[in-house]
């Protein structure tokens, strides 16, 4: 058992993450876009999975080309699913293996252009560059060994264009070694899933195993494996410089206050320009988007209780 996001699991992944704040991470997306001053037009989503952030990226004001990437081709499934759900106008233009190209029209009626690519986020080139790149809820802990998030940052650095933006989180050091060894039952309309939290604190690693059992006694189980690592924020910022990225600011989630090796989940804000990240940036600014994020998160706080 060593694979994750199986047929099975991508079913059932939307239910299972029903409570993530996706808008309220959209919304962080968009205050770090107006901060940096981007408008991107083409935007590449690594580990895209289900579309859940895809579906927003579409909405960004200027974006006409969303590519969203992932190595399960049945998350990549459930991700056109939403789309046809969510957009009156989804329409698949061609698909060739490992490559699906589509279009869907906006609120606004405007067309954006999808290509949802079936890939491993640690070896991919794009046959266009994009102005912005992003990846979310940790799916860069996924690449367990530091040649892996080299292999990335570079493949991200060749795709992207001299003003872009690299934008991602992380679950930090701390948040993996502390997560704990816990069991608990998940309980959905039609199957349960016995979920088991493993860590090893001194590997700095996070297993969840999954077992789900589908409400239906001719349907056998099925097991999954996660494997996460934590890394040191001097790491990740010494292997994107590495990469090819000039600059690099690190927040703790959803604010614009600097990250630390002790916040939960970090977010990584990489350029391939020296000044592409304080050419922007005035004392004024940063205290405004600094007031604005406080507020914003203690409003999500009363709504998740998180
Ligand atoms: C926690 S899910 C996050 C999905 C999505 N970003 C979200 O916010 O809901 C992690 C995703 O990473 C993908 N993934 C894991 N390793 C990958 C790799 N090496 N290359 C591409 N995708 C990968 C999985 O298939 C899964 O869709």
């Amino acid at each position: 058992m060593n694979y994750s996001y199986t047929d099975y699991f991508a079913q059932i992944y939307d239910d299972v993450m029903r409570q993530v704040p996706y808008s309220f991470w959209f919304r962080y997306l968009k205050d770090l876009l107006k901060y940096y001053k981007s408008e991107p037009e083409q935007v590449l989503e690594l580990a895209a999975g289900t579309g859940n952030m895809t579906v927003n990226l579409v909405k960004l004001n200027k974006i006409d080309r969303v590519i969203a990437l992932d190595l399960s081709s049945a998350m990549l499934d459930k991700s056109m699913e939403n789309f046809a759900d969510k957009f009156p106008y989804f329409n698949k233009l061609s698909a060739q293996k490992n490559k699906t190209k589509a279009v869907v029209k906006t609120a606004k009626q405007r067309q954006v252009e999808l290509l949802f690519l079936e890939k491993n986020m640690s070896k991919f080139k794009l046959a266009n560059k994009v102005d912005l790149i992003v990846s979310f809820f940790d799916s860069l802990n996924y690449l367990t060994e530091k040649d892996q998030l080299v292999a990335c940052f570079t493949s991200a650095a060749d795709s992207l264009s001299r003003d872009g933006l690299f934008i991602f989180d992380m679950n930090s050091l701390a948040r993996i070694r502390t997560i704990g060894n816990r069991s608990i039952v998940l309980e959905g309309e039609d199957y349960t899933c016995f979920w088991q939290d493993i860590v090893y604190p001194e590997n700095n690693l996070w297993q969840v195993k999954l077992k789900i059992c589908p409400d239906h006694q001719d349907i056998p189980c099925f097991e999954e494996l996660h494997t996460e690592r934590g890394y040191k924020i001097n790491t990740i910022t010494s292997l994107l410089k590495k990469s090819g990225f000039s600059a690099v600011d690190i927040y703790q989630a959803f604010s614009f206050r600097e990250g630390r090796d002790s916040s939960d989940r970090l977010y990584f804000v990489a350029a391939l320009n020296k000044k592409r990240l304080t050419e922007t940036q005035t004392q004024f600014k940063k205290y405004y988007y600094l007031i604005k994020n406080f507020c914003d998160y203690s409003y999500l706080n009363l709504k998740y209780s998180l």
